[in-house]
C-alpha cells in the first residue's frame, strides 16, 4: 500500500472529516438513516439540551457521502493521511476503539497461533486479551521495578537483546513507552536491535500522544523508528475519550493486513463525533502543539518546583534518569511521593477529593500521579500546591522514624504449560487457594503497584509464588484480577482423572 495524500492541496491546518461533518449537516437532508434519534430530534429532551444540537448534528453514519472508516477512500482518508504527515508515519488508522483496539490489532497483525511475541510482564490487559484472541505465546521480560518509588518502569535494552537472542523466532517485541508514570526507555536502541534481528517493534504509546511534538520529550515512537505505534490521542492529544490512533511505518509489517484486523475488531457504527474530535486534535498538535506543549512543561516544572519545597514531599524530576530502563522522561507528569508522610497515595487521594474536590489520575501505595496538559492553568496547579502543604501540614506529626517499610519483591516467573489462549478454553473448576500448588491456572493475579502479573493464564501455580501473594497481601498491597476478590480460591484447569 502507497503513502498518498488524496488532496494534495491539504495542509495541517485543514480539518478534511469535521469540515466536511459540518458541511453536510449545513445541507440539513432529510435523514431516513440511523441513528435514530434524527439529529436529535428523537433524544430525550434533557439529553438534548444538555449535549446540544450541534454535537447532535454531526452524531452521523458510514453514508455515501461521509466516507466509511472501514474502507476509507475520502474525508476520512484525508484526515488519517494528514495525520500520518504530522505524526511522521507511512500510515495512520483512526480507532474508535481506544488504544486497546489499535494494542490488539498491532500483536494479532504480527501473531498467528503458536508464534512467539517479547513483552513485558507488566503489559495492559489489551495486550493479554490479543494473545489469547491471536493464540500468540508471550515471552515475558521483567521490567525494571524502582524499588524506592514502588513502580515498575519499562524495560532494558539489554533484556530485549537477551530474550532476542534466546527467541530470534520471535514475531514482534512490544515495549511500553512512555510508562503511565512518563519514564521512557532508550527506544532507538531497542528499535535497533530488534530490527538486527528482523523482528518489528511494536509501541504502546497510550501515555505518549503529545511527545512527538517537543523536543524536550522522549522521542515519539516513529521518531524512534518503531514499526507501529498504539497511541491514546484521547488521554493527553485532546481528542474525546475512547479515539486513538495506530501508526505505522513500512518495512518489517503488512500494512493490508493491519487495516484488514483493526476493521475486524472495530465496530460498523463508528462514531463521527470521536473521529472527528481525532481530526481536529491532529491539527491543534501539528499546527500549536510545539507551542502549547512548551507552555505545559513550564506549567508542570513550576508545580514540580512548588511540591519540593513542600516538607516530606518529593516530586519526581530528572534526578530519576540515567539508570538501565529510565533514559528520559515526560515532565508533565507529576509523580508525587507520599511515603515520608507515613500515608499512602490512597490515603492522599481520598483526602484530596474530600478535602479539596481534586481528582488525581492515579494513586498506589507510595505515589500520587497528576497530569499537567494544556487544559491546565496556574489556578488549578496553583490549588493542587495549597492542598499538598496543607496535607504536609496535617499528618507532618507522623512523618519520620515511623516510615513503614514495605519492600517491592519480585515474584518469580512461573513456568508457562500452556498458551494463554489454550488456558481460556480450557474447561476449569475452583480450588482452594492453598491447595492449587501445581495446577495450571486460568485467571490473571496482579499486583499494583509495581503492577506486574503474578500469573497469566496457562502458567504452572508453585508454592512460591502462592507465598508471594500471601506475603504482598500481608503487607497491604492490593492483589488485583481473581474472580474471588478475597483469594480464598483460584480458578484452574479442569483435571480429568481416569474412570475407575
Ligand atoms: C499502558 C496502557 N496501555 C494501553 C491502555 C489502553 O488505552 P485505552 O484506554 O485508550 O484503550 C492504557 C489505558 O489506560 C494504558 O495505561
Amino acid at each position: 500500500m502507497k503513502r498518498c495524500i488524496s488532496k494534495l492541496t491539504y495542509s495541517q491546518i485543514d480539518t478534511p472529516l469535521f469540515t466536511g461533518l459540518l458541511n453536510h449537516a449545513k445541507k440539513n437532508p432529510i435523514q431516513f438513516h440511523i441513528p435514530g434519534h434524527k439529529k436529535g430530534a428523537g433524544i430525550d429532551p434533557v439529553f438534548r439540551e444538555f449535549i446540544g444540537d450541534n454535537a447532535l448534528s454531526i452524531d452521523l453514519i458510514n453514508i455515501g457521502p461521509l466516507d466509511d472508516l472501514h474502507q476509507p477512500k475520502g474525508m476520512i482518508k484525508d484526515a488519517q493521511d494528514l495525520a500520518a504527515k504530522a505524526f511522521g508515519a507511512d500510515h495512520t488508522f483512526f480507532s474508535v476503539q481506544g488504544t486497546s483496539g489499535a494494542i490488539m490489532t498491532m500483536v494479532m497483525a504480527v501473531c498467528g497461533p503458536g508464534e512467539k511475541i517479547i513483552v513485558p510482564r507488566n503489559v495492559h490487559k489489551s495486550v493479554m486479551s490479543a494473545i489469547v484472541f491471536s493464540g500468540a505465546v508471550p515471552i515475558f521480560i521483567h521490567p525494571e521495578v524502582d524499588k524506592e518509588l514502588g513502580i515498575s518502569h519499562g524495560i532494558t535494552t539489554e533484556s530485549v537483546e537477551k530474550a532476542l537472542t534466546q527467541h530470534p523466532d520471535a514475531k514482534g517485541v512490544l515495549v511500553i513507552n512512555p510508562t503511565y508514570f512518563g519514564i521512557s526507555a532508550d527506544l532507538s536502541q531497542i528499535v535497533e536491535i530488534a530490527h538486527s534481528f528482523n523482528v518489528p517493534v511494536l509501541v504502546d504509546e497510550a501515555h505518549g500522544v503529545h511527545i512527538h511534538f517537543h523536543e524536550e520529550l522522549p522521542l515519539s515512537a516513529m521518531q524512534a523508528g518503531a514499526d507501529m505505534a498504539a497511541t491514546s490521542v484521547h488521554k493527553l492529544g485532546g481528542s474525546m475519550t475512547q479515539s486513538s490512533i495506530l501508526n505505522v511505518r513500512e518495512g518489517l509489517v503488512n500494512v493490508n493486513r493491519i487495516q484488514g484486523i483493526l476493521s475486524m475488531l472495530t465496530t460498523t457504527s463508528t462514531s463521527y463525533l470521536l473521529l472527528a474530535s481525532l481530526d481536529v486534535a491532529r491539527k491543534r498538535l501539528a499546527t500549536e502543539g510545539h507551542m502549547l506543549i512548551e507552555k505545559t512543561i513550564q506549567l508542570a516544572n513550576k508545580t514540580r518546583n512548588a511540591i519540593n519545597e513542600i516538607d516530606h514531599l518529593q516530586c519526581i524530576g530528572p534526578e530519576i534518569l540515567g539508570r538501565k530502563a529510565t533514559f528520559d522522561y515526560d515532565p508533565t507528569k507529576l509523580i508525587i511521593s507520599v511515603k515520608s508522610l507515613n500515608l499512602t497515595g490512597y490515603d492522599v487521594e481520598k483526602w484530596l477529593r474530600q478535602k479539596y474536590n481534586i481528582e488525581v489520575e492515579l494513586s498506589d501505595l507510595y505515589n500520587i500521579l497528576c497530569i499537567i496538559t494544556p487544559g491546565d492553568s496556574e489556578m488549578e496547579t496553583g490549588t493542587l500546591v495549597e492542598a499538598l502543604k496543607e496535607l504536609s501540614e496535617e499528618f507532618k506529626h507522623q512523618a519520620g522514624d515511623s516510615e513503614k517499610e514495605v519492600k517491592v519483591l519480585l515474584p518469580d516467573i512461573p513456568v508457562l504449560a500452556i498458551a494463554p489462549r489454550d488456558a481460556f478454553y480450557s474447561e476449569t473448576e475452583v480450588v482452594p487457594f492453598e491447595e492449587s500448588a501445581g495446577r495450571i491456572i486460568a485467571e490473571f493475579i496482579m499486583v499494583y503497584p509495581p503492577g506486574i502479573p503474578i500469573f497469566t493464564p496457562g502458567e504452572i501455580i508453585t508454592e512460591d509464588n502462592l507465598s508471594y501473594i500471601t506475603k504482598t497481601l500481608e503487607v497491604g498491597l492490593p492483589v488485583q484480577g481473581p474472580e474471588d476478590y478475597e483469594l480464598k480460591s483460584l480458578r484452574v484447569i479442569k483435571e480429568h482423572k481416569a474412570i475407575q
